[in-house]
């Protein structure tokens, strides 16, 4: 699947049956948020990291794209997308995916955890809770 068609699926379909697993979602935190506009489109970079949770792997990594389209970041299980909402204020979404050997099935399973964040072209950092976790084994 592209990465690019990724994201809206999930958050699309997911959002609606979306249920946390037991235990809490860690906090995603991110810094060093840009959102530079030009006539060829709307440039962001930022970085994030998470803390490992009971049900979820901590990362850290860097994230840079064009809006509105969803872009992989540095590590490319975490996929970010920043889109318009009304001016001035941009939704940032954020997927994490991981896979879990399951050694009592002998098979591999697939978890995602995404959420989102509203900011504007000032916002430096800010905080994703994460509030859709899908799994597929
Ligand atoms: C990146 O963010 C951190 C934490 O907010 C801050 O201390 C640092 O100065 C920022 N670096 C740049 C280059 O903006
Ligand atoms: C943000 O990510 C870049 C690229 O990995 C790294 O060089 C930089 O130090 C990071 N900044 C912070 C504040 O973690
Ligand atoms: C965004 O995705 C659409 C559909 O895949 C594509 O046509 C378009 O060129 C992409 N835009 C950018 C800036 O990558
Ligand atoms: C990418 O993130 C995953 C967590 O999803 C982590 O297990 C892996 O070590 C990271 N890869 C790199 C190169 O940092
Ligand atoms: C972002 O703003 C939109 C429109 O006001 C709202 O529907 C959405 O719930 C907000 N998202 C977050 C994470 O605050």
């Amino acid at each position: 699947m592209q990465l690019a068609t990724l994201l809206p699926m999930i958050l699309s379909t997911l959002s609606l049956t979306s249920a946390l697993p037991n235990g809490q979602a860690a906090t995603w935190r991110a810094t060093n948020f840009t959102l530079q506009c030009s006539p060829g489109g709307c440039a962001y970079r930022f970085n994030i990291t998470a803390p490992a949770s009971e049900n979820a792997p901590g990362f850290q990594t860097y994230c840079e794209g064009i809006t509105p389209n969803a872009t992989a970041c540095a590590n490319n299980t975490i996929t970010a997308a920043v889109s318009p909402v009304t001016n001035p204020t941009w939704n940032v979404k954020v997927q994490h995916e991981w896979h879990v050997i399951e050694e009592d099935y002998n098979s591999e399973a697939t978890y995602w955890q995404a959420g989102s964040a509203n900011v504007t072209e000032t916002t430096t950092a800010f905080l994703i809770k994460p509030d859709v976790f899908y799994g597929v084994a």
